[in-house]
């Protein structure tokens, strides 16, 4: 069942929520691969009924090309989740979700400002913004979010919290290929060249986090693998950090739980990714 308006997707969730239904929310910008449907099945697990919304949310986007340029393929996304299966998608159009006259943003600080949220100014503006929205809209008990996009993930975890929404928020395992590039739905953006060239990427921030593990120093196990990544290829290397897991603030305490966080860009498409150290 594919939804296009709030009113029937709240016609459908009070439905269920009458019967005494626990609702999982997938939300998700389309695209879909093997990350998304793990979302979509550990939802199924946990779930009597799953809803995968397929947004592209303009309002989370810098960069207007990146926008235009993000891939929209409801058909094939609507058979893979045949697969899991999922009970309902909502594909909204954009003005069903900002309507002429819309005004309101969920702005937060802190664990939204550095990082994704330094290089991309808004962008947590926007994904807080509608993650907000589609928690309301789907009526849900939980929502699956990948810890590929771990700010991201540490961002939602933080506004459920603050806002007191209602919604248990569920980080799942990143998906890697067998090479250990993580899924993603910018990958098929990378030519046959770039994508031999992308797993360089999960290979140098491993390294650096294992000999920090072992003892080297931060900041140089991490110069090593931005080196790394530029002699394979990467046209930029935006950001190698260690931080706090939970706060994204810089972090030399090895007591508390890191994370090492990367992006960088190649063939023209900027690559995320982050592992615990
Ligand atoms: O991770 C994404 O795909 C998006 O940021 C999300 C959570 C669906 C909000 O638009």
């Amino acid at each position: 069942m594919i939804l296009k308006t709030v009113d029937d997707l709240r016609a459908v969730a009070r439905g269920w929520r009458a019967a005494g239904e626990k609702i999982g929310v997938v939300p998700t910008m389309g695209a879909l691969h093997e990350g998304h449907l793990s979302l979509a099945r550990r939802a199924r697990q946990e779930c009597d009924r799953v809803i995968t919304t397929i947004f592209v949310n303009p309002k989370q986007f810098n960069n207007p090309d990146d926008l235009k340029k993000y891939p929209r393929t409801l058909e094939a996304d609507a058979e893979l989740l045949a697969t899991v299966p999922v009970d309902a998608i909502f594909a909204p159009p954009v003005d069903e979700v900002y309507p002429d006259g819309f005004i309101t943003t969920v702005t937060m600080q802190g664990v939204a400002t550095p990082l994704e949220g330094h290089m991309r100014p808004g962008h947590f503006d926007g994904v807080a913004t509608v993650v907000t929205k589609l928690f309301g809209m789907t009526m849900a008990d939980r929502g699956y979010f990948g810890q590929k996009d771990w700010q991201q993930l540490q961002v939602v975890l933080r506004l459920v919290r603050d806002l007191n929404i209602p919604v248990t928020v569920v980080g799942c395992e990143t998906i890697r290929e067998s090479d250990g590039l993580a899924m993603s739905s910018r990958n098929v953006r990378l030519t046959a060249e770039g994508r031999q060239k992308a797993p360089v990427l999960y290979a140098a921030i491993s390294r650096a986090a294992e000999d920090i593990r072992n003892g080297h120093a931060d900041r140089m196990a991490i110069r090593e693998a931005a080196e790394t990544m530029r002699e394979a290829g990467f046209e930029r290397v935006e950001y190698i950090e260690l931080r706090d897991a939970e706060t994204l603030m810089p972090s030399d305490d090895p007591r508390r739980p890191r994370r090492m966080l990367a992006a960088a860009w190649l063939d023209g498409v900027r690559l995320i990714d982050n592992i615990p150290v």
